[in-house]
């Protein structure tokens, strides 16, 4: 046992002090390191063959296990790393990972709804919260954020994400590993973060998660990478593999990808597998077998199998063979030595052990900021003037929603505990008190109890319930409707077709409209959703509340009874029609953009081509208007701006956002518009600002297919717009 030995405690540089480590170590211990297996409890993936518990322990024990998933809680962390420090023949600690996605017990908003609040100084605070409470229950990793670019609205896994664009999402993702990281891995209250899935994942074809990504080098290089760019710029620890193919070959044993990653680059953390993404080689049908799976993703430079059990049993016998070089496994062994020496578990093992905390989530250090920021997410899609409620108006708050203290906590919340939420009915009471509130929620919406291995079963057919909501809707001054998907609906593997509310509800609101006329729809959602024309025209407001975590009941609250304004703004754009689908506001003009008395253009027949709600869209309880973007040069820049003013009654937060488009392009065509900035600012009513923003060449270049990065001389429009289809534009010649 050498773990309080010369070897790791020495006070050498890092490098040093790993090979030091290295030389000691047998093949097959080297080979652990790069073994991870989930604990034995709380899947979150299928279990693979020969995983059992039993035989986990024993590899354990022989120092084949180099980082574990899903083990939390100190006591259970402590004991494992015992095992890992005093049984094993070198006593290397494990690194303890989680998905620690939007907090771990005090939930913020889901990612998508954090992106919507633009504020990243407040999307990094929610991350190193995050960190604060994962740490102080044993935790030094998370498999987050996810940095995929997503425009498929099916795709279950778009609310872990920042949305559809890649300047936005490359902010995004810069800050959250600025908020997991801190500045220093070794602070016990900081995590190694993780860019996932490395990549092409949020691309998946049809929506359907796992499917098959098929994307051109041009979109990869100016859509895809940059998120990954930005967060390996950020100094992110570690980054995923994805399950999906790129041209043709799985991620996970695509050498060419990695290389880039690894060489070109030049990231020198940790890439993990994603679980079971070296055994699935198989059925992409790539590897003949477990063993070839292995040798394919050894080459390929994964350095972690998560759950394959694949280099555990085979890549030892695959360096003997001749077949994969030992150089390989050690440099993969480098750096997850490095990672935990830099983590601070070489020096002590129990690091995150110290500081052993259990909070209430609705009462924690952390639940004022998730409310701030559940606050901030939401973004009013329509308001005719209803919103916000007067104090004293009956109010009936009706829907599956409205009592809800589990689907506001969304998904991806392995370790939170069910039911914490606060509902928006409790959050209601909080804020303007009982009286004078009905609640009824309807129909029951699910069929039965639901959690995240379990699919959700919906109820299409029992009316039981609708009789009470209409008769509270008839009998008070306004309807309060909580509607929208569960929060089991969306993420990994929670892919639809329907993007309509599921269930009875869309029955439910046209019985409400027929027996109250004042109505406003709170939207539930992991995802762009769709609501029938005839709705969204009857319907007085509609404020999208996304999943919005723990805290959800009171920030809505707030919101509705105007103690804030709303201010979030769509990362994503959202369609009329899953017909529309993929629809993003970045998109190429085409040949025959139109529109056209001929049928002959870029349309469809039955249908607008615009979406619902643009990228970049969201209301507030005042009015703020933009003069015309001005642009002109200023040394080795271009001065764009704008005057916005707040002509209202009420202080609103203001996203104001910079597009761009350049006119002619012979690297390649680009985008009708593309985000090259944003600013947040607060307004005060009747105030009005210059805002300015300085764009240079570099800003405007492009990717070539071959990975060059070029700007080209020519006409530029610029708009300093509240939405990526608002805005008067300049138009600038860059000579
Ligand atoms: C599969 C998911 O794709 C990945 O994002 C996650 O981190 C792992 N499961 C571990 O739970």
């Amino acid at each position: 046992m050498l773990a309080a030995g010369p070897a790791f405690a020495q006070k050498k540089p890092v490098a040093e002090r790993v090979d030091s480590v290295l030389a000691l170590m047998t093949l097959e211990e080297k080979v652990g390191q790069m073994n991870q297996y989930n604990g034995f409890w709380n899947a979150t993936g299928p279990a693979p063959a020969g995983g059992d518990a039993a035989t986990k322990y024993t590899h354990l024990r022989n120092g084949w296990v180099g980082s574990v998933l899903n083990v939390q809680g100190v006591e259970e962390v402590r004991a494992m790393q015992k095992v890992a420090v005093e049984e094993t023949r070198l006593g290397i600690p494990l690194i303890f990972a989680c998905d620690v996605i939007h907090g771990y017990k005090t939930l913020s908003p889901i990612p998508l709804a954090e992106a919507a609040s633009w504020d990243l100084e407040a999307i990094a605070q929610s991350a190193r919260h995050a960190a604060e409470e994962a740490t102080a229950y044993g935790l030094n990793w998370t498999f987050a954020p996810m940095v995929d670019i997503a425009r498929d609205p099916r795709w279950g896994r778009i609310m872990e994400g920042a949305g559809e664009d890649p300047y936005l999402g490359s902010r995004i993702a810069e800050a959250r590993v600025h908020g997991f990281q801190g500045d220093n891995l070794g602070d016990p209250t900081t995590m190694a973060a993780c860019a996932k899935h490395f990549v092409g994942y949020g691309f998946s074809e049809a929506g359907r998660d796992y499917n098959t990504v098929d994307v051109s080098e041009y979109t990869l290089r100016n859509v895809i990478y940059p998120p990954f760019q930005a967060a390996k710029k950020a100094g992110v620890a570690t980054f995923m593999n994805s399950f999906n193919t790129m041209n043709g070959i799985p991620a996970t044993g695509n050498q060419a990808l990695v290389e880039m990653l690894k060489v070109d680059w030049g990231f020198e953390g940790v890439l993990v597998s994603d679980w079971g993404s070296i055994t699935e080689m198989q059925a992409h049908g790539y590897a003949e077998n477990l063993k070839a799976a292995a040798e394919l993703a050894a080459l390929a430079r994964c350095d972690i199998d998560m759950e394959s059990l694949a280099y555990v049993q085979y890549l030892a016998a695959l360096v003997r063979e001749g077949r994969v070089s030992e150089d390989v496994v050690n440099d993969a062994v480098v750096r997850i030595l490095t990672l935990k020496f830099h983590l601070g578990l070489m020096d002590d093992p129990y690091r995150y052990c110290q500081r052993p905390g259990s909070w209430e989530p609705t009462t924690s250090p952390w639940s004022a900021d998730a409310q701030e920021l559940a606050e901030k997410s939401a973004v009013l899609l329509k308001n005719n003037g209803i919103l916000p409620l007067a104090k004293k108006q009956a109010i009936a708050l009706v829907g599956p929603m409205a009592q809800e203290k589990n689907s506001p906590l969304g998904n991806w919340r392995v370790s939170s505990d069910d039911f914490t939420a606060l509902s928006l009915y409790e959050g209601l009471v909080q804020v303007r008190g009982e009286k004078r509130m009905t609640v009824a929620s309807g129909p029951v919406f699910l069929k039965g109890p639901i959690s995240f291995p379990f699919e959700a079963e919906i109820n299409t057919t029992d009316t039981s319930g609708l009789h009470a909501v209409i008769k509270a809707a008839r009998e008070a001054e306004i309807a309060v409707l909580a509607v929208g998907e569960h929060g089991f609906h969306s993420g990994e593997a929670r892919s639809r077709m329907s993007l309509h509310l599921p269930g009875l509800q869309e029955h439910m609101i046209r019985e409400v409209l027929k027996v109250q006329e004042h109505v406003v729809l709170v939207l539930y959602a992991g995802r762009p959703m769709i609501l029938p024309d005839d709705i969204t025209e009857q319907v007085d407001a509609i404020l999208l509340a996304w999943q919005p975590g723990t805290m959800g009941g009171p920030a809505m609250a707030n919101l509705l009874m105007g103690k804030r304004s709303p201010s979030g703004r769509l990362p994503v754009t959202f369609p009329r029609s899953e017909g529309q689908i993929p629809l993003y506001y970045g998109a190429y003009n085409t040949g025959r953009p139109g529109p056209s008395d001929a049928v002959f253009w870029s349309h469809y027949g039955d249908g607008p081509n615009s979406p619902a709600y643009p990228f970049g869209y969201g209301l507030t309880y005042s009015t703020v208007t933009y003069t015309a973007t001005q642009a002109k040069q200023m040394g080795d820049s271009i001065a764009v701006q704008a005057l916005v003013k707040n002509e209202g009654k009420v202080a609103v937060d203001e996203v104001v956002q910079l597009y761009t488009r350049d006119h002619h392009s012979r690297v390649g065509v680009q985008p009708v518009r593309r985000l090259i900035g944003f600013q947040r600012l607060s307004l005060k009513p009747g105030e009005e600002r210059m805002v300015n923003f300085s764009v240079t060449a570099d800003e405007l270049s492009v990717m070539t297919s071959e990975g060059e990065r070029l700007f080209e001389p020519g006409t530029f429009s610029f708009w300093v717009a509240p939405h990526s289809a608002a805005g008067t534009p300049a138009t600038f010649d860059w000579k």
